[in-house]
């Protein structure tokens, strides 16, 4: 029997994938908050394009029948239906837990709307207890520790995760994070990263399932 945090991850999904319409060309997450997105895009047989955020939501969506194109060569992504590991109501995000952040994040600079799903064990006042995952350059790991050590944070990198671009995820414990935007702006600054998991501004719409109903934010 499915849990009801997976029941709430469930109806999030529903509701973002209810925004969806034929035509689109949607952004395709990565998580398993996504992979339930994957599944009633497939069950509501809907004419969309697909651009995945990893390999393995690309595998996903060709095994569901979901047409897939690359992000380069769309002029536009409507749309894209994606999970978090914390949100606030300010709509500032930590992604990464999947270690997809890169091309999460990318697809959603580039899509008109971003709309997060999540369960409601994911909603905090302010971001950072969960670590924020960073993407380096392997040659780069040790100085990218050395210097967020720097910062008064711990940091690890993650065992055994090579990400799609064959980059290294480091996991690092800032405590909570007074200004989401200005640490993403200072971890962005080090040689050797590539990208950070806040998203500040990006999301435009989040669906919390909450104990069998949906919560929106903004409401
Ligand atoms: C993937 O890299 C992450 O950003 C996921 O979106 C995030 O970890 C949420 O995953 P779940 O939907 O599995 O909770």
């Amino acid at each position: 029997m499915a849990s009801q945090q997976e029941n709430d991850k469930q109806l999030a999904a529903q509701a973002a994938v209810a925004l969806l319409a034929d035509g689109m060309t949607v952004g395709l997450g990565t998580g398993s908050t996504a992979t339930a997105a994957l599944h009633a895009i497939a069950a509501r047989k809907l004419s969309i394009t697909g651009v995945p955020t990893s390999r393995q939501t690309a595998e996903l969506a060709m095994a569901l029948g979901i047409p897939l194109a690359d992000i380069n060569e769309v002029p536009h992504i409507d749309i894209t239906l994606d999970g978090a590991d914390e949100f606030t109501v300010s709509l500032d995000l930590i992604k990464g837990g999947g270690g997809a952040l890169l091309h999460e994040k990318i697809v959603a600079v580039r899509s008109r709307q971003l709309v997060i799903m999540t369960d409601a064990s994911k909603l905090v006042e302010r971001l950072g207890k969960f670590r924020v995952p960073v993407e380096v350059i392997p040659f780069a790991v040790r100085y990218v520790q050395e210097q967020i050590a720097g910062m008064g944070a711990a940091c690890t990198v993650r065992p055994d995760v090579v990400t799609d671009e064959g980059n290294l995820i480091v996991d690092a414990d800032f405590g909570l994070v007074e200004s989401p935007s200005a640490l993403g702006a200072r971890l962005k600054s080090i040689t050797g990263v590539v990208e950070h998991g806040i998203f500040a501004g990006i999301a435009t719409l989040v669906f919390m399932g909450d104990n069998g109903t949906v919560r929106r934010f903004p409401q």
